[in-house]
């Protein structure tokens, strides 16, 4: 049980669930093409127990039971994404009709039921054809995904509620050109250069794509977190300043002013694309609403090698490591509203990783504690209109493979039978009645 109500949020707020293609959808025989995540996985000691996509929660084929879950949770909406290999094999060129025609069945199914689609064009799953050409090394990655966006827009838009160009930048770009720890795993400061910048700018050419098509609604969903220096040290001062640049300021200042802050670009320095700031206006073109994804916060501490270097927290951690902060969800709300922007904001991830089991008391108690922070950050004025749980099943964690858990609902990847936990009855008995 939730100690809050649902009419704490007053009337028009939205509840909904998240997930991501990759993570869920399995159904590689419909001539879906091959994804950065099909090689990077394959590769050994990139995931946790070699562990891939390859057959997920089979949600291809067992939507409608999953499309149940989320009316019956009693949830608005339901935030899922496009496989772009799915509807376009390489990349560019020719469609996939079947994958037209799942996600045809999908967002139909979600309608039926009286589910909001909640769209993301990409969430890390880019066709392997693009990589070899690059991938988000390459300038021209932004006509490429703008072509995709305008098909997506053409064939689905008119049944969208929202549309987000792309989930959590940060990851596309750094975790996965710098730190290397995601697909295409690379660790070279040039590619993450190169990535942080064509990947924004592939944003607003995608913006443009979905608007010219009809798409309405638009947004992207950034990862922030909140940044703190681990004492008060310059060096840690300056350490948590730097994380806050990289983390947070460049996809907010990007995105939202049309400016990347000079600590990155004097970091950058040769290794950007030269004539960057020509495409800021791009960039920074106008939406409609904010994604936020909150997990937990980064403590900064000075180190030697100069970038900043992240430290452990004293507090609880969830089952992958995460210290459960939820201040940190208020204070970054608050913070974005004061210093970026007033569109709308969305709560688009944030839920936990918990060992195995259907009975999740510590999920339920996140889960409240993050709403509370929700309630709280509306009351000092952010403009907060939904909230989606990340996520609906258990599923594909990247990285950790199915070792770390995060669904409201069990899954059991050898049956696919899908079993609720208690965090699920919770947001049930929370929404129950009022949809
Ligand atoms: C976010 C991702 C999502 C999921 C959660 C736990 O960074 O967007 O796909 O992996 O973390």
């Amino acid at each position: 049980m939730f100690s809050i109500d649902r009419k704490d949020f007053g009337p028009g707020f939205t509840f909904g669930v998240a997930t991501a293609a990759y993570q869920i959808e399995g159904g590689q025989g419909d001539g879906r093409g091959p994804s950065i995540w099909d090689s990077f996985s394959a590769t050994p000691g990139n995931v946790h127990n070699g562990d891939t996509g390859r057959n997920a929660c089979d949600h291809y084929e067992l939507w409608p039971q999953d499309l149940d879950l989320i009316r019956d949770g009693g949830f608005d909406g339901y935030r899922f994404s496009f496989a772009w290999p799915r509807l376009i094999p390489e990349g560019t060129g020719a469609v996939n009709q079947a994958g037209l025609d799942f996600y045809d069945r999908l967002i139909d199914g979600m309608l039926e039921r009286g589910i909001k689609p909640y769209a993301t064009l990409y969430h890390w799953d880019l066709p392997s054809t693009l990589q070899d050409r690059g991938g988000w090394m390459n300038r021209d990655i932004a006509g490429w995904f703008g072509d995709y966006a305008a098909l997506v827009a053409t064939k689905f838009g008119d049944r969208l509620e929202a549309t987000a160009t792309i989930n959590e930048p940060w990851c596309v770009a750094f975790l996965s050109h710098f730190i290397g720890a995601h697909a295409p795993g690379y660790r070279d400061i040039r590619a993450a250069a190169r990535a942080m910048h064509h990947v924004l700018y592939a944003h607003g050419t995608a913006v443009d794509a979905l608007r010219a098509n009809g798409a309405r609604n638009l947004g992207i969903v950034l990862n922030l977190e909140k940044s703190e220096p681990a004492g008060d040290a310059p060096g840690d001062l300056a350490a948590a300043n730097m994380g806050d640049a990289l983390a947070n300021r460049w996809y907010l200042g990007g995105v939202l002013k049309g400016k990347y802050p000079e600590e990155v670009t004097n970091w950058l320095g040769e290794h950007l694309p030269s004539g960057y700031e020509r495409d800021m206006e791009v960039v920074s073109r106008p939406l409609d609403w904010l994604g936020i994804n909150y997990y937990t916060r980064g403590i900064y501490k000075a180190s030697p090698a100069g970038l900043p270097q992240k430290v452990d927290g004293p507090l609880e951690r969830t089952d992958i490591g995460w210290e459960i902060y939820p201040k940190g969800l208020t204070d970054l709300l608050v913070r974005v509203s004061n210093e970026y922007t007033k569109i709308p904001l969305y709560v688009t991830e944030n839920g936990m990783a918990e060992v195995e089991g259907d009975d999740d008391p510590r999920r339920v108690t996140y889960y409240d504690d993050h709403l509370k922070a929700v309630l709280a950050a509306r009351e000092q004025g952010a403009d907060v209109r939904g909230y989606f749980a990340w996520s609906l099943l258990d599923n594909f964690e990247w990285a950790e493979g199915y070792n770390k858990r995060f669904g409201i609902v069990h899954v059991d990847y050898q049956t696919q039978v899908r079993t609720p936990k208690s965090s699920y009855r919770a947001f049930q008995g929370m929404l129950h009645n009022t949809r």
